[in-house]
């Protein structure tokens, strides 16, 4: 599956989005290595910090259907947004923790704009694990 095919999938997930109070659907999509997709939208709370991201929902998805860190190869995060849609900094801790540091960031948007990335980009310096150690 391309970069295009996997913005699709995000773009798609974004239906699933329950956003009644922002009003901001964002999708993402993610690709395994086996060719598996899983999706993730944002799911809203009246009580607002309950609100859980699109990124976030795809990699526990793919985690409660058994995959892991090593099989996943790339992300795509899509919103309707002037720039491609950059995930908010919960999620690059997130992904920081789930998702390899070699795999492929996809930020994107409605009109096709299209940015890649890495977490080690889009987080520099992160705390982890081996910090508690
Ligand atoms: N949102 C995401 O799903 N991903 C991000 O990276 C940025 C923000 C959601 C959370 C909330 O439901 C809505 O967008 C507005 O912040």
């Amino acid at each position: 599956m391309n970069k295009n095919e996997l913005v699709a999938k995000a773009i798609e997930a974004r239906k699933l989005s329950y956003s009644p109070y922002s009003n901001f659907k964002v999708g993402a999509a993610l690709l395994c290595k086996d060719g598996k997709v899983f999706l993730g939208a944002n799911v809203e709370n009246s009580s607002y910090p309950l609100c859980m991201c699109a990124e976030r929902n795809a990699l526990y998805n793919a985690m409660m259907n058994g995959y892991k860190k090593s099989d996943f190869l790339s992300l795509a995060i899509a919103a309707d947004t002037d720039e491609p849609c950059s995930p908010c900094g919960a999620c690059r801790q997130v992904i920081s923790e789930l998702f390899p540091r070699e795999g492929e960031i996809i930020l994107s948007n409605l009109k096709g704009d299209i940015k890649s990335s890495n977490i080690e980009e889009l987080l520099p310096f992160a705390f982890s694990g081996d910090d508690l150690k």
